[in-house]
Formats: C-alpha cells, structure tokens, sequence
C-alpha cells in the first residue's frame, strides 16, 4: 500500500507489507513472528526517501486510563496511538494542566517523548513519569522512568542507546487539577493573550493563543505536507555568538548556559535566503524558514538532497552545523 496518508509529509512511498495494531497483545503476538519491522504512528516526524522492505507496523493502541488523583494532581497513563493534539484537548476541557503550551503539535501521543517535542517555552518532559515499551527482542513490558529517559532538547534514550530496539505503548503523565503552573512568558503567547484583553487566562485560553499563533506560522499537513521544524536550533559557544552579533547585530538567540548559546536556525536559514523559496513540488515555507514543505508531489530524496544544500549554505555563511530534526528514511 502507499504510505501517503500515514505520513504528514505526504510521501508517497509503497508498503510492500502493512498492519494496524491495536492492542499490546495483539502486538507482543507479532513480534513472535517478525522481528525484522518498520514503526509507524502518526508519521509526523519522518521523510520517507524510499519504499519500505519490512513490514509496516502501525501502531494504533488507544485509549486512556485515570491511574489515580489527589486533590491538586492527576496521573493518566496513555496509550500510544491517541492522537496528541486530541489529547491535549481533552485535557484543557477536562481542566488538566501541564500539556496546554503543546496544542496543534502533529503525532501521536507514543512517539511524544522521543524527541521530548517541546514549544513555546515548554517540553513535554515536565509532565511524563514513565514510558512503558516493549522490547522487541524478548517481546517484554519493560518501564523507563523520567530520569531513565534522558530527555534533552529534541532528544531522548530512544534517540540514542535504545533506539530501535523498544515500541512505545503508553505514556503516563502527571497534571494540575488546581494552582495551574501556567507559562505564558514566551513572546508570542504574551502579544496574543494581550490583544484579547485577558490577563489572567486560563488553560483554554494559553491553548487557544498557541493554536493562533502555530496556524499563523506553521504549515498545516492536512493542506501542506510538513514534519515542523526539519532542523534542530543549533547550539554554539558564547565566543561564536558574539562574532556572529557583531556582523548580524540583529541575531536573535536564547541563552542555553553560561557559555552556550542557541540561535533559531530559522533565522540563519532565512538570512541565506531560502525562507519561501520553492523548487518544483517542494520548497521552504514561506512563513517560517525552519520547516520545508512538501506541496504535492516531491520526493523525500528531492526534500532531503535541498535540506543538504541548506545545511552546506549554513555551514559556509555561518560556520555552523545544521543538524537535521526529523528522521530521514
Ligand atoms: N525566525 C526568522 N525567520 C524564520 C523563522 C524564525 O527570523 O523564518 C526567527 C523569529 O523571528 C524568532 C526566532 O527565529 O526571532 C524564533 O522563531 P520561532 O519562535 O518561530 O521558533 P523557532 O525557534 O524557529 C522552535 C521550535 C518549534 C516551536 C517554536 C515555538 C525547534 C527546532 N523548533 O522554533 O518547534 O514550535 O520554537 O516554541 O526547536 C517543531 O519542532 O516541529 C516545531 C515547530
């Protein structure tokens, strides 16, 4: 079958085999047979450069569990295949707090802490206490706590020591009921909240002002085939910042430590003037330099051969490294 439509890039890349899984179980009596599978869940962070070999798994395990509550918190462990910006909202409805900063992120709620997905000054890392995944040697129900996961910016022990070797089927999370820790101090929510006249807002409302401000930046995939940002926002010494601010005084950048700095690659990516540019069937979007497009019919090897002529841009003008986000298959 085609991948298309399991992919927010809208590749279309051929599945010679392809199953919907729906429960663990169902699963764990899989792995008895293959071993030798290709995960896919909401597909949102993937650029598929070739058709696919192994068998297609594509996780579908929904549901969500209440574990237990206490007057200001509330732990739900989730299962892998609900939808993410749906759950969001069921939380916001349900006055659930934690989550809110992370509205309209495409992909499912497995794949969540792979790469830790984070926006406007929040990471999804604050809210999780465990993972739960089967390893797919053994075919065992084995648990990552928090701090097992290592999660860093865009980044996890799925990324890294594990990857490859484990399927995520639950996420489990705790939230606010009451005393919300709202953050709203990321520009862009502050300006939102401010032109509608509220200062004291509430989950809705934080949710709301980000879906606002992502639909007026980022390209939706059911309209434009996207994966979000395509590079990580590189990470540079203080030395290197301060040379680039004296040619570019205009460099934004958030403080990572005392010596490091991290510089939106949309910026660099923008000033090496690519922002909007398109080529055929795909391009980089107009609105937001940092995410590349897919505006029918491109390929993935078409999209990833232009994110190495950006990478090879950047490097020249900036003396920087791009490292690509999303994972190139
Ligand atoms: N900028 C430009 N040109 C552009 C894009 C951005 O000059 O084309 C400048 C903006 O003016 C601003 C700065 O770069 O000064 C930062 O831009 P923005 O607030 O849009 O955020 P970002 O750093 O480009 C990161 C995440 C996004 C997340 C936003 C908001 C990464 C790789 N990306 O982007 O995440 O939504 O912050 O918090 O960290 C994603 O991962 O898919 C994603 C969309």
């Amino acid at each position: 079958i085609s991948l298309k439509k399991y992919n927010t890039f809208g590749i279309d890349v051929i599945a010679k085999r392809f199953i919907s899984v729906d429960s663990v179980y169902q699963l764990q009596q899989l792995l008895k047979k293959e071993k030798n599978i290709f995960l896919i869940s909401g597909g949102s962070n993937m650029l598929l450069t070739k058709n696919i070999e192994e068998l297609v798994v594509h996780i579908d395990i929904k549901g969500i569990s209440i574990d237990r509550e206490n007057h200001n918190d509330i732990y739900l462990t989730v299962n892998a295949g609900e939808n993410w910006h749906e759950f969001v909202l069921w939380c916001v409805d349900n006055n659930y707090g934690g989550v809110e900063n992370l509205s309209l992120i495409p992909g499912n709620v497995g794949t969540c802490p792979i790469q830790n997905i984070g926006a406007y000054g929040f990471e999804v890392k604050d809210t999780i206490t465990k993972v739960e995944a089967l390893e797919i040697k053994t075919g065992k129900l084995v648990q990552f706590s928090n701090a097992e996961c290592n999660f860093g910016y865009r980044n996890s022990i799925f990324k890294n020591e594990v990857k490859g070797k484990y399927i995520i089927t639950s996420v489990s999370f705790q939230l606010t009921k009451n005393n919300h820790n709202l953050n709203t101090s990321y520009g862009a929510i502050e300006t939102e909240l401010a032109s509608k006249g509220i200062s004291k807002p509430t989950l809705k409302d934080i949710s709301d002002a980000v879906i606002a401000i992502r639909k007026s930046k980022l390209p939706d995939p059911k309209e434009i085939g996207n994966s979000g940002s395509f590079f990580k926002n590189p990470v540079i010494s203080k030395q290197q910042f301060l040379e680039l601010q004296e040619k570019y005084p205009t460099v934004p950048s958030y403080k990572v430590s005392g010596t490091e700095v991290k510089v939106p690659a949309g910026w660099l990516i923008e000033q090496a003037g690519f922002k909007g540019k398109r080529f055929g069937d795909y391009g980089v979007h107009t609105k937001q330099a940092l995410v590349l497009v897919n505006y029918g019919n491109a390929s993935g090897k078409e999209i990833h051969h232009l994110a190495q002529k950006i990478q090879e841009t950047i490097l020249q003008k900036f003396g920087i490294t791009l490292e690509i986000e999303v994972n190139v298959i």
